[in-house]
């Protein structure tokens, strides 16, 4: 069994969103331990929060290509494995918006794909000869809840060879769907990783963007974690047209 993902309100520091978040109610120890926390920087993650619409990026050549015994949103553990996946635990939490007033979008499927540990994905045309990781689930999806919130526990992807110059920095792949929006796909990364300022997918986008896609993981207590213990968590706030 895997357990719960954790509950934790997301506070932000754009007024509007901060009111429309008011009923943002993801858990009532974790709303106690906002309100208490007061500016905690949990909420913060990926770049500044808004109705920015969020930029598209490509899908990459790994998109799953079949179904998996496990498709949930933790992807730290596969059922029927014994052991847990390596690398850092991380968390990412957000919420799914459209519209220049961020309305809040339920139902939106959510879908993760990524590299392991090590940088290798789970996918017949990838050609890196890191090792691949068992216990790492390497897909999940996610529904956005009635409002707009959903959350992955993952680990922080590795770093991969796109070419002989040029090394993917870690980064998620997203796809968003719902049937009311244009599906939106793109990729989310991490500040301070290694080779953000030579990828060339990344430097594509405007700097603005690119602070959009940027998730800053900060430490969390083992309660915002949900149990997960002492790991880091960012925000990732996806808005759609
Ligand atoms: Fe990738």
């Amino acid at each position: 069994m895997k357990s719960s993902l954790p509950k934790t309100t997301l506070p932000t520091a754009n007024p509007l969103r901060r009111k429309l978040l008011q009923g943002f109610a993801l858990g009532g120890i974790g709303s106690l331990l906002s309100t208490l926390s007061g500016s905690r920087v949990w909420a913060l993650g990926a770049g500044t929060s808004s109705c920015v619409q969020t930029p598209p990026q490509t899908e990459g050549p790994f998109y799953p290509q079949t179904s998996q015994v496990d498709e949930d949103a933790d992807l730290t553990y596969v059922t029927g494995q014994t052991g847990t996946a390596l690398g850092e635990v991380i968390l990412i939490r957000g919420q799914v918006t459209s519209g220049k007033t961020c309305e809040p979008v339920a139902g939106a499927l959510v879908e993760i794909w990524q590299a392991c540990y090590s940088g290798r994905y789970n996918h017949p045309d990838d050609t890196n000869p890191a090792p691949l990781d068992p216990n790492f689930q390497y897909w999940g999806k996610a529904t956005s809840k009635a409002d707009g919130s959903y959350e992955f526990k993952t680990i922080l992807p590795g770093a991969y060879p796109a070419s002989a110059t040029w090394m993917r920095p870690a980064h998620i792949h997203f796809k968003i769907s719902h049937a009311q929006h244009k599906t939106l796909t793109t990729q989310l990364y991490f500040e301070g990783t290694p080779y953000l300022d030579t990828d060339q997918i990344l430097q594509a986008l405007k700097p603005s963007e690119r602070a959009l896609m940027t998730m800053k993981l900060v430490p969390l207590s083992p309660l915002e974690a949900g149990g997960a213990g002492f790991i880091r968590g960012g925000r990732f706030d996806i808005s759609l047209r």
